[in-house]
């Protein structure tokens, strides 16, 4: 058992470490909750369970819109009740709306020029917290949201953190929801694409989100059978994939499935963007499909056609799983409102929901293993992983 893991199990023995509660009185009244970053299917699932979890134990909890927009923007804050969260464990999005742009650290603004540009409003927030009188913040995000979890964890205000993304890169959980159900959507796609491939004995390419991390790609590409998967992990070696797609050819197969992690790269080559980083914001990442088709098409005949899938991984109702997974995180989180557990983030260890610090989750994300288990298993059943 690794050392991490034993903190963790013991944590989750005695979840309340920071104050003890006396029955009936939770250690936080009055908590706001946003979801941070894009938006991941789930999400409704945690609001939901924080609410219902809440209210009983005399909790108040209100919501921010759009991510942190609700704590910069005035009129943006709203009281969340069981009503509120009523119905909505099917539904994809979220109730209070998402946002990437609104970050507290580097919020864009439009200077006299005219130009944008990012400012610190993150003493904004703060003093919107007090103003508000919210005794903790539970902030649902990916990793550009942990990290403004931690920080304002170290300006002194309590914060806890529910981990989302699909595209399932956060260190220190084993999964976040919104995964499972952009793996399922990216696998139904890779099938359905199977039988036009072969209809028309094509290459079709599959470009699939997943940031520098080729969860969906490998995940879907093994689920979906495809013959090539690409990932940011492995830059690939563009004669390997030939070779590949040219012996598929010589012994008679007649299509090819190519998925694409949208930040895969070939060897000595450089990522597909659409849009630079700018202050406070992440690089776009778009074209690794049409780019590998590019090059494909000047050394092999077939015809080959490209799909990108875009943000139909994120949208759609969450799958059993991840609404599973995001109503017991919302759960935890509740809890964590009620001993004043705070300074962490709820997360899946193996079957158990724990909490870590966040600071542990800063670590640098989790990616794929080129040589673990998962892609040895895609090279033993003959998949070219491209390196
Ligand atoms: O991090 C989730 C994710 O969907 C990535 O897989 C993708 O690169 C990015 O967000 C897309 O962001 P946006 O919604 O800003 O286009």
């Amino acid at each position: 058992m690794t050392k991490q893991r034993k903190k963790a199990d013991e944590r989750k023995r005695s979840p309340s470490t920071r104050r003890t509660t006396r029955p009936g009185r939770p250690v936080f009244k009055r908590v706001c909750v946003l979801t941070g970053g894009g938006d991941a299917p789930g999400l409704n699932a945690v609001l939901r369970a924080f609410v219902k979890t809440c209210e009983p134990l005399g909790i108040e909890v209100w919501g921010s819109e759009d991510g942190f927009e609700g704590l910069i923007q005035p009129g943006r804050l709203v009281q969340l009740s069981r009503a509120s969260v009523r119905g909505i464990l099917p539904k994809g999005g979220s109730i209070l709306g998402c946002s990437n742009r609104a970050n507290p650290f580097a919020y864009p603004v439009v200077d006299k020029r005219g130009h944008e540009t990012a400012v610190d409003v993150s003493d904004d927030v703060i003093g919107r917290v007090k103003k508000h009188q919210f005794d903790a913040l539970v902030l649902v995000g990916g990793d550009g949201t942990m990290r403004h979890a931690a920080a304002f964890t170290q300006r002194g205000l309590a914060v806890i953190g529910v981990p989302k993304t699909i595209d399932n890169d956060l260190v220190g959980t084993d999964y976040s929801f919104g995964y499972d159900t952009a793996l399922g959507t990216a696998t139904w796609a890779i099938d359905a694409l199977h039988s036009t491939a072969e209809a028309h004995d094509r290459i079709m390419i599959v470009e699939v989100m997943g940031r520098y991390a080729g969860w969906i790609a490998l995940g879907s590409g093994v689920a979906g059978g495809a013959d090539v998967i690409l990932m940011p992990e492995i830059p690939y070696d563009l004669e390997r994939v030939v070779a590949k797609l040219r012996a598929r050819s010589e012994h008679g197969s007649t299509f090819s499935i190519v998925v694409v992690g949208e930040g895969a790269l070939p060897k000595g080559g450089a990522r597909s963007t659409v849009a630079r980083a700018r202050k406070g914001q992440l690089e776009r990442l778009g074209g690794a499909g049409e780019f590998l088709a590019e090059q494909l098409k000047k050394r092999i005949p077939h015809d080959i056609r490209v799909t990108v899938l875009g943000h139909l991984q994120r949208g759609g109702s969450p799958t059993a799983f991840d609404r599973l997974l995001g109503t017991r995180l919302g759960v935890r989180a509740a809890r964590c409102c009620e001993h004043g557990d705070t300074g962490v983030m709820v997360a899946l260890h193996g079957q158990d929901i724990v909490t870590v610090p966040l600071a542990e989750t800063m670590r640098s994300p989790k990616r794929v293993d080129p040589n673990g288990e998962l892609a040895e298993a895609a090279r033993n059943i003959g998949i070219e992983l491209g390196g």
